[in-house]
């Protein structure tokens, strides 16, 4: 049976937040709320760091089940409020740039083949669904993989012209706006195109692009440190980075160079945590079992010695490499493992932002000096 709307939200009136000491409905925290047969699903919005999501989660499942009966099946998603603050733009001849955007988020890794464009894909897809305006950009280069991950390959992005100025419109899916830089080069070409063609084509692909209001704007960066990364940082004000490593120890060292470049003088971006990926082997059939194949909690230490947050730790399953093959990020499946480890991810992530907007203060676009190179 099919409950009706009002009958659930009167049921969750009578659960409150302690944080606030409202109830749900007056904290406006119920969305997308959906009943068909006999399950309910809904998201509970709120403010990240609320200590009590996991508490009130169950608190909805079991005052629900009371009502309806133990065999409805209740799912609640939290997701995270977005309070992110705009970017105020540092320089007076940046008025054109990005005026609608509020976050830009860098997402780099030391190594390649580490799954940053994994953890940016789904990262877009699951902070999309939160309800927040997401835009993704494949700026690497070398292996631009967005496309496939999203499932758009083979698709020429549209242009419009404004005030006799040509524009170029991002692709939408899931939610996302798309735009990758293997769009408009093929892999064969790739290597041609470092140095000055790369560069202007970066900035092409932020500058004369429609992005729109954007409460994120995610940077999916070529590995290491590269003129991408310098252009970046010369063209917007960054309002933070992430840095993803695997556990091993390699990778850890390249992570570090990854996060010395950021904090470097002048270009002075907030690195808002680590990410830790394949961070352990779960194999389908044994869905508990974990196996600490490239070393147990490299990343994690890490993050303490540095004292940086470790945003999230994401698990190495067949399906993650399946999913991204076939256009699917997983955090679509939000009721697999996979899906709400990267859901978790995303909360955490927004959180970071926030918390780095109260206590930071707006970025500075980097001062464009012609010996400036951010080269290891
Ligand atoms: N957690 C994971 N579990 C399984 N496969 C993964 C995971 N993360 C990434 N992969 C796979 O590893 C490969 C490299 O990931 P990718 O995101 O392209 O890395 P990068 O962007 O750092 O080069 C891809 O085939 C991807 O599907
Ligand atoms: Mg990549």
């Amino acid at each position: 049976m099919k409950y009706s709307i009002d009958s659930i939200l009167q049921v969750l009136k009578k659960v409150e937040d302690p944080e606030t000491g409202k109830d749900l409905i007056s904290l406006n925290a119920i969305s997308s709320l959906e009943s068909e047969d006999s399950k309910i699903s809904f998201s509970l919005v709120l403010a990240p760091k609320n200590p009590f999501v996991k508490s009130l989660e169950k608190a909805c499942v079991n005052i629900l089940k009371a009502e309806f009966g133990n065999t409805t099946e209740i799912i609640v998603k939290s997701t995270p409020k977005i309070e992110a603050l705009k970017i105020s733009i540092g320089r007076k001849d940046d008025f054109q740039v990005l005026p609608g955007v509020k976050n830009i988020l860098a997402i780099a890794s030391g190594k390649g083949g580490v799954g940053k464009s994994t953890v940016a894909a789904n990262l877009a897809v699951a902070l999309a669904q939160t309800g927040a305006k997401v835009g993704l950009l494949d700026a690497d280069i070398f292996g631009p993989s967005q496309p496939k991950m999203f499932g758009v390959e083979g698709i020429q992005p549209q242009t419009t012209k404004i005030d006799g100025k040509i524009f170029i419109l991002p692709i939408e899916k899931y939610g996302v706006k798309l735009l990758s830089i293997g769009f408009f080069v093929k892999p064969e070409d790739a290597l041609i195109w470092r140095g000055a063609m790369a560069t202007s084509a970066i900035k092409q692909l932020i500058n004369e692009t429609l992005w729109g209001e954007l409460d994120y704007f995610l940077i999916d960066l070529p590995p290491g440190t590269s003129d991408i990364h310098l252009t970046m940082v010369q063209t917007v004000p960054v309002t933070a980075a992430v840095i993803i490593s695997t556990p091993q120890d390699v990778a850890v060292a390249d992570a570090i160079k990854g996060l010395s470049m950021f904090k470097a003088d002048k270009i002075e971006v907030p690195v808002i945590g680590l990410i830790e990926n394949m961070a352990w082997f779960t194999p389908a059939e044994l869905p508990e079992n974990k196996y600490f194949i490239f070393g147990k909690d490299g990343l994690k230490k890490l993050a303490t010695r540095m004292q940086i947050p470790l945003l999230g730790q994401i698990p190495l399953v067949q399906s993650i490499c399946e999913d991204g093959d076939n256009g699917k990020p997983s955090v679509l499946d939000i009721l697999s493992p996979q899906g709400k480890a990267f859901a978790e991810l995303a909360v955490n992530v927004a959180a970071g932002i926030e918390e780095r907007n109260k206590t930071l203060s707006p970025t500075q676009k980097v001062e464009i000096n012609p010996d400036a190179s951010c080269h290891s």
